[in-house]
């Protein structure tokens, strides 16, 4: 009933709320409330701070130029009350802590990253490490906890004033500005010592737009607007109500439209529809001036372009998104696995076990291969190549086809299958399974981690090309052998799947890619030293390289890289790169905005850093 009424009403009018309107969202800061104080005043009209020689560093708590206690009060009351200075979460494990408390200190420990509270979060970062490890959650933690790269402020923004608040008074002030979202990011891009941050989790206005003409572009058609903090399962939840689908992470509590949507954001859509940033028709944006614009292919053509994926943190901060809304679809998945291990299981199954270690890795070879009819097919094969123990070995793969019914992905998977039993691998499929892509749940869980990795984008043409085929899967078997978990993604978000978005800032490299694959070390970077850190990285280092001489032409996604990937501009932007540093000097002049990999990034650097690359330090001109 609810949906017949809602589609009714959306025939007739443009915009139709169906839930979290945007009337509080779109409040902005007046002409008035800027001038009324200097901190907040919008850039093109502080001239107390412009007139002045650029800052060397940015300022820091203690620093006789760090705001008063007045001056954050001020910008306080400016935002109604929203601003936050929280201690990170694990405070409450330090006995020299004045929130020390052991049941709290315990709920983090056993249930905390079972719950949202992670997320909910206002400093969390799901990678630990960049903040600089000075307050890990343990049951007895020597030393004291501190702020290390955690900011000092939070703007708890749930309107569009808060950020243009939060970003004059960075600006005005000199303090370093940071973005987080969810926190997802896994190098350090939402975290930042003696930072004041932009907290967008709250920005959760959804709207459908039944009937949306892209101003200056191509499409026309059902969309939906949406905030900046809205997570993929709640971006689903509204989709599944609106009977649209919007594409979106795999990870259900990714945020749908900050990191994802700046820095590429793939999904198992991805060969259908392509990327992320080709969903977005439109964007709201407070730039750094402190002044609220719209990004689209007729206005501000330059953010619109950068924006989608070159990366965020860098141009501004995006409030919220208009983005495609697709008809509804059903993702259906075919899912086995194979181990290389002492006993064989002759019995044929979704998950058996062989013990001809030559069979295994034609097979795990044979499964790679199978990812170009995969994304030709529209579809996206998820595999992880694992070591068990230096002799076991297990082949995880999905072949997850949207659009397609059981039977048909089970009548397309079936060469690949018999290619494997010819090998004497014994794999049989169970039905795949179905279900509505807009229908999944659980948004709860995740907490931080601390790994590394680092990732790889392989054009086609060297998958295509049997001897760097075969170079790159003895590169993928050497990691693998040497206990890293290789993670491909198989997927081809081309121009012609993507519905020619016109120019995007986004790696041009990954319209002809054909597989996005991580590399996971095994290194916990929680206690590490610099030396045993350098070592894990010569050694990461070493089967990148192999990977990387296999896969000329390629590149690595921003979103998920390291932090040290060898000529970043290049790896990450691709062709882009220079295009998107002059979007930046323009758009940000005085570098209210930095993030570290991202463009024009190099001219500053976090001081006393040891090998460890962490955003616990104090952020200077390089
Ligand atoms: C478990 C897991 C699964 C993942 N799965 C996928 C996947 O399936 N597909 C995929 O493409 N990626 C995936 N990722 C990577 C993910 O896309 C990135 O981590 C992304 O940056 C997360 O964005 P966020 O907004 O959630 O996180 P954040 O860490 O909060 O933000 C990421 C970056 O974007 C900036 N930013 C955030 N919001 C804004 C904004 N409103 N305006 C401007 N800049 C902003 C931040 O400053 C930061 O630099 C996954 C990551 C994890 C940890
Ligand atoms: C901001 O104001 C609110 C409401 O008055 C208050 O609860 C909060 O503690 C203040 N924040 C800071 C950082 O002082
Ligand atoms: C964790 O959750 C379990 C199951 O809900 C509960 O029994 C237990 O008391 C919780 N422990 C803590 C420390 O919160
Ligand atoms: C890291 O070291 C601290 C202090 O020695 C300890 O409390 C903590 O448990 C260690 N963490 C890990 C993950 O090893
Ligand atoms: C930890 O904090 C306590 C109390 O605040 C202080 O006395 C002590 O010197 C601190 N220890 C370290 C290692 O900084
Ligand atoms: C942030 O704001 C939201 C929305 O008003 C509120 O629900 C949440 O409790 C706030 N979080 C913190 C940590 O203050
Ligand atoms: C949902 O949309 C599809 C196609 O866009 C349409 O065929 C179907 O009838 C719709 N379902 C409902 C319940 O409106
Ligand atoms: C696995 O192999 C490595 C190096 O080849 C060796 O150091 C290690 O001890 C082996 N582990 C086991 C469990 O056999
Ligand atoms: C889509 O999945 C649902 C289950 O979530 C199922 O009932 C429906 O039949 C599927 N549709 C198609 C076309 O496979
Ligand atoms: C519109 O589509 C054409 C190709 O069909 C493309 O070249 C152009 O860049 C698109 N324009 C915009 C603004 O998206």
């Amino acid at each position: 009933m609810q949906m017949l009424y809602h589609l009714f009403v959306s025939a007739i009018f443009t915009c139709v709320v169906t839930a979290n309107s945007f009337s509080e969202h779109d409040v902005e800061l007046t002409e008035r409330e800027g001038s009324s104080s200097r901190s907040v005043s919008f850039g093109d009209e502080a001239t107390h701070i412009q007139t002045r020689r650029p800052e060397r560093c940015k300022v820091f708590p203690g620093d006789a130029t760090w705001p008063s206690q007045e001056e954050w009060n001020r910008l306080n009351t400016s935002l109604g009350g929203v601003l936050l200075n929280p201690l990170p979460p694990a405070a409450v494990c330090y006995r020299t802590s004045p929130v020390f408390d052991t049941a709290k200190c315990d709920f983090l420990l056993a249930n905390a990253s079972r719950t949202t509270f992670y997320l909910d979060d206002p400093v969390t970062i799901l990678t630990q490490w960049p903040q600089g490890n000075t307050c890990l959650a343990s049951r007895n933690p020597t030393g004291n906890c501190t702020q290390g790269g955690f900011p000092v402020y939070v703007v708890n923004a749930t309107s569009v004033k808060h950020v243009q608040a939060a970003v004059n008074f960075a600006r005005n002030t000199n303090v370093r500005l940071i973005i987080k979202n969810t926190g997802h990011e896994s190098v350090g891009r939402s975290a930042g010592a003696g930072s004041l941050s932009i907290w967008t989790h709250y920005l959760k206005g959804f709207e459908l737009l039944a009937d949306y003409k892209q101003p200056g572009g191509n499409y026309t058609g059902t969309a939906a607007r949406v905030g900046a903090g809205l997570q993929v399962y709640e971006a689903f939840g509204h989709a599944l109500r609106s009977n649209v689908t919007l594409t979106a992470a795999s990870c259900l509590t990714v945020g749908s439209y900050g990191g994802w949507i700046t820095g590429g954001g793939h999904s198992p859509l991805s060969s259908l529809y392509g990327l992320g940033v080709d969903q977005v028709l439109s964007l709201q944006v407070v730039t750094a001036n402190g002044r609220a614009v719209t990004a689209d292919p007729q206005t501000n053509r330059d953010l619109f372009f950068a924006l989608r994926g070159g990366g965020g943190s860098t141009y501004g901060v995006v409030t919220s998104a208009i983005v495609k809304a697709h008809p509804p679809i059903n993702l259906t998945i075919a899912s086995f696995t194979f181990t290389l291990g002492a006993t064989t299981s002759t019995t044929p199954g979704p998950d058996p076990t062989i013990t001809d270690k030559g069979a295994f890795w034609k097979g795990f070879n044979a499964v790679f291969a199978f990812g170009i009819p995969t994304v030709d097919a529209g579809g996206y094969l998820w595999t992880n190549g694992i070591r068990g123990s230096n002799t076991s070995f297990t082949m995880q793969a999905r072949v997850q086809m949207p659009g397609k019914t059981p039977t048909q992905a089970a009548e397309f998977v079936e060469p690949l299958l018999k290619t494997l039993n010819d090998l004497g691998i014994p794999v049989a499929i169970d039905t795949p399974t179905t279900q509505v892509y807009s229908a999944q749940t659980g948004g709860t869980g995740g907490g931080p981690g601390n790994g590394r990795f680092a990732s790889r984008l392989f054009p086609r043409a060297a998958y295509e090309d049997p001897t760097l085929f075969a170079a790159a899967m003895a590169a993928v078997r050497a990691a693998v052998e040497d206990g890293y978990t290789f993670h491909g993604l198989n997927m081809a978000p081309t121009l012609q799947a993507a519905g020619f978005p016109g120019p995007t800032g986004v790696n041009p490299v990954w319209r002809d890619a054909v597989m996005h694959a991580d590399v996971f070390d095994t290194v916990n970077m929680a206690n590490i030293t610099s030396r045993q850190f350098a070592a894990a990285k010569a050694r990461l280092d070493r089967h990148m390289d192999a990977l990387r001489a296999a896969t000329p032409g390629g590149g690595a996604y921003i979103n998920e890289a390291d932090l040290s990937e060898p000529n970043w501009q290049s790896a990450f932007f691709g062709r882009n790169y220079e295009d998107l540093v002059k979007v930046k000097q323009a758009r940000d002049p005085k570098q209210v905005f930095w993030a570290p990999t991202t463009p024009g990034s190099e001219g500053w650097a976090v001081q006393g850093q040891s090998e460890i690359p962490t955003q616990n330090g104090r952020l200077c001109r390089a």
